[in-house]
């Protein structure tokens, strides 16, 4: 989200994807990513927009020795409830904005993280966080941002319109500019590029929900579909009985839903 429009995220939504984000992030990347940490010593990880700290509870565990997160993110009730992710880590919590971060804030950094966010910049804020992480020269894996491509079975006549409407509302126009939605992964891969990455690699991350996950997959649904109406008001009033017969269909637990989501691993 921008500046302007900061729209909060509420931390039972953060809750309620927190395993379905687990199970998607790109464990290929973090075996590449370890190799090139450095051996011994406390690693320092700044989690960029790190919400109440998800990010942290899934990675220190798969990370070598002793750390030391520090979490920023602008919401401090959401800093608030992160804790250390872990018994051999420390947190400290930093309230700022991501997109204006200068370059001593990033020094000390062995690695930096971010999940969830890429696809909610506009393309000035990704440049400027791209140019402090690069600037820090170390590591960065930036994890779950929205590709685009959603799939749902059974399928339904309208799934394309409302997806389609979707993007559009992903990549709509803010007081700070167009957010970039699901054109996010590609822009970072080419602007780290662009500034001597020696190697980015980009990894498939989807949400796979199924009977397990109902309760997210009908929160999911109807904010998918609200933005949707949002975007397109034409769209309303067949959107409402599609959203019932949807949710009916989670309800009953027979509707399975693949959000794409890609991770992103740059090796200075
Ligand atoms: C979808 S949530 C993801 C949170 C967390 N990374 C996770 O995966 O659970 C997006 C987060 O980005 C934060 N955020 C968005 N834009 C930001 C900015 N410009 N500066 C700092 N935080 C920002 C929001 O406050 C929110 O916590």
């Amino acid at each position: 989200m921008t500046t302007l429009e900061a729209i909060r995220v509420s931390p039972e939504w953060l809750d309620l994807r927190e395993s379905a984000d687990a199970a998607a992030r790109s464990l290929d990347l973090v075996r590449q990513l370890r190799s090139r940490l450095p051996a011994g010593g406390r690693l320092v990880v700044h989690d960029l927009a790190s919400g109440s700290g998800s990010m942290g509870r899934w990675l220190a565990p798969l990370l070598p020795g002793p750390q030391h997160w520090v979490l920023h993110d602008r919401d401090p009730d959401l800093l608030a409830l992160a804790e250390a992710p872990g018994p051999a880590a420390t947190v400290e919590m930093r309230l700022s904005d991501v997109t204006r971060l200068g370059a001593d804030e990033l020094a000390e950094a062995n690695l930096i993280t971010a999940s969830a966010l890429l696809d909610l910049l506009t393309d000035e804020e990704l440049a400027a966080l791209v140019g402090a992480c690069a600037g820090a020269g170390c590591p960065v894996l930036l994890t779950l941002s929205v590709t685009g491509s959603v799939q749902l079975l059974p399928a339904d006549p309208l799934d394309a319109r409302v997806a389609a409407s979707f993007d559009e509302h992903q990549r709509r126009i803010t007081p700070c500019g167009r957010l970039l939605g699901p054109d996010a992964v590609g822009v970072a891969a080419g602007a780290f590029r662009r500034l001597g990455a020696e190697e980015v690699a980009v990894s498939p991350s989807p949400w796979r929900l199924g009977a397990e996950e109902a309760a997210l997959t009908a929160e999911w649904l109807v904010g998918w579909v609200d933005a949707a109406c949002e975007q397109e008001p034409a769209l309303a009033a067949d959107a409402d009985l599609y959203r019932r017969r949807r949710l009916r269909e989670v309800d009953a637990g027979c509707l399975a839903v693949t959000v794409s989501h890609a991770d992103l691993l740059v090796l200075p």
